[in-house]
């Protein structure tokens, strides 16, 4: 337990006190408008560099494929790999812009998966792919279309393989970095009985979002994550990719930024502490900004900050113990309390509870939330500043009208999230700001991952443009 003065619940000095604490967390949390434009300007430096295959923090990955033109059909599967959960899927084509999920089946990924060796992982998605073939009575030596959707660096060697680059979102599983992953899965395939799987695309969730999009809406081009990790894809033209050698040099491709890593940031002392102590210490800054897995963890050390100080929580001796361990207060229950419009804000006062902190006063409650909405603030604006700068990459006077796909738990659930973020395209763009429309697109790496399997396999007319 924390020694230090006990104040009463309602102590007039300390409410200054945190007042003053509270101006100065605004200050160091919130971004102006001329430091979105110096951010988007760095974003175009970093861009330009990872483009012509020169150091830079944004890896700019190509994705081997272009966006769909929206008659392509087919039935496939897929597999989701991307966080806490894996996913396979059966969706359906009808070539008219619509993609139907006709079964799914949803698991857990367990810690041994996620932090064990890459066969543990790879032995644990072939058991997955079986137990779907299973409960969907399909036959095992029957060859399938798969898409592949793996949420992590990849560097693309084709659109049906490539290495990855390294882990993020907290996996470490051995053996898997450097290696070409769609052939550990034909290896955990084989091992597990059911080869017959054909791997026909390697997909980032980004490109499966766009993809999902894109397949009724030609005025996509760019697909957005913000979830538990962060990161997105856009439609660059052939030329300007010098990293690709691939065999047609017009047209277009989509591109994985793998926008997590920009590190041109100004960062407080509560990220610098939280990146520290990270799996992976000066990588994915923009990430440990702004996804759903570390907001929480911020406004956590700022907590502890703030109880150190004697400003919050200062009637109940557990509080510290509480919070004073690593990942103990999580960005949904952020979320719920910056939900919470109760009067005295009951709700919040339930979620500490839980929490086990018992004796609250509404003003600590009210500078919970206040908190809360600095760090989920800061990252609905670095997010609406990166969406800008690859929008105006694009279109740099904003002249025609931009749908940007997003998904994500953070985007769809998180209270306010997009409406912060339309207010940064209007503040920076003014009316022209409506032009960048942000549209949730449920279930990319599903839909959207059949979508780029059948770009892949040629069932639209991409691919024949492209021999052509
Ligand atoms: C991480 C991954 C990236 C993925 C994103 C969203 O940033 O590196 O590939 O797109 O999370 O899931």
């Amino acid at each position: 337990m924390k020694q230090g003065p006990q104040t009463s619940p309602v102590n007039p000095l300390s409410t200054s006190a945190s007042e003053a604490f509270l101006s100065y967390l605004e200050a160091i949390f919130t971004l102006s408008l001329p430091d979105i434009r110096e951010m988007i300007a760095a974003f175009h430096e970093e861009m330009e560099r990872g483009l012509s295959g020169r150091d830079s923090s944004l890896r700019m990955l190509p994705a081997f494929v272009d966006a769909p033109k929206g008659n392509e059909t087919g039935e496939f599967l897929a597999i989701d790999l991307g966080g806490t959960h894996l996913r396979v899927l059966s969706t359906i084509l009808d070539g008219k812009g619509t993609a139907t999920v006709s079964s799914v089946k949803r698991f857990l990924v367990h810690e041994e998966a996620m932090r064990g060796t890459g066969e543990r992982l790879f032995d644990f998605i072939a058991a997955c792919m079986d137990a779907f073939l299973e409960e969907n009575r399909m036959e095992r030596t029957k060859a399938y279309d798969l898409a592949f959707t793996f949420s992590f660096p990849i560097e693309q060697t084709g659109i049906a393989s490539g290495r990855l680059i390294v882990w993020t979102k907290g996996y470490t599983a051995s053996g898997v970095v450097g290696e070409d992953v769609v052939r550990l899965l034909n290896r955990a395939f084989q091992r597990r009985g059911i080869p017959c799987m054909r791997v026909v695309a390697l997909v980032n969730d980004t490109v499966g979002t766009l993809a999902a999009r894109r397949y009724s809406d030609p005025l996509c081009s760019m697909g957005v994550i913000m979830g538990t990790g962060t990161n997105a894809c856009y439609r660059e033209g052939l030329a300007r990719i010098s990293t690709y050698r691939g065999p047609c040099a017009r047209g277009h491709m989509v591109v994985n930024m793998e926008w997590g890593n920009f590190d041109r940031l100004r960062s407080t002392c509560y990220d610098k502490a939280l990146d520290r102590v990270s799996v992976n210490p000066g990588a994915m800054r923009l990430e440990k900004m702004v996804s759903g897995m570390y907001l929480g963890e911020i406004a956590r050390r700022v907590l502890v900050d703030l109880m150190w100080r004697d400003l919050i929580f200062t009637a109940d001796a557990d509080a510290f113990e509480r919070f004073s361990q690593g990942n103990t207060f999580k960005t949904e229950q952020m979320s719920l309390i910056e939900g919470d419009d109760t009067p005295s804000l009951e709700k919040t006062e339930a979620i500490l509870r839980d929490i086990g902190v018992h004796q609250t006063t509404e003003h600590d409650r009210r500078l919970l939330k206040r908190l809360c909405t600095l760090v989920s603030g800061r990252a609905a604006v670095l997010g609406a500043g990166a969406v800008c700068a690859v929008v105006a990459w694009m279109d740099p006077e904003i002249r025609r009208p931009h749908t940007v796909a997003m998904d994500g738990s953070l985007y769809e659930k998180y209270p306010q999230f997009a409406e912060r973020m339309g207010m940064v395209f209007m503040g920076l763009y003014g009316d022209k700001g409506n032009r960048i429309r942000l549209i949730h697109t449920p279930d990319g790496s599903g839909k959207g991952a059949a979508v780029i399997a059948a770009v892949a396999s040629g069932s639209g007319k991409t691919r024949a443009e492209e021999k052509g």
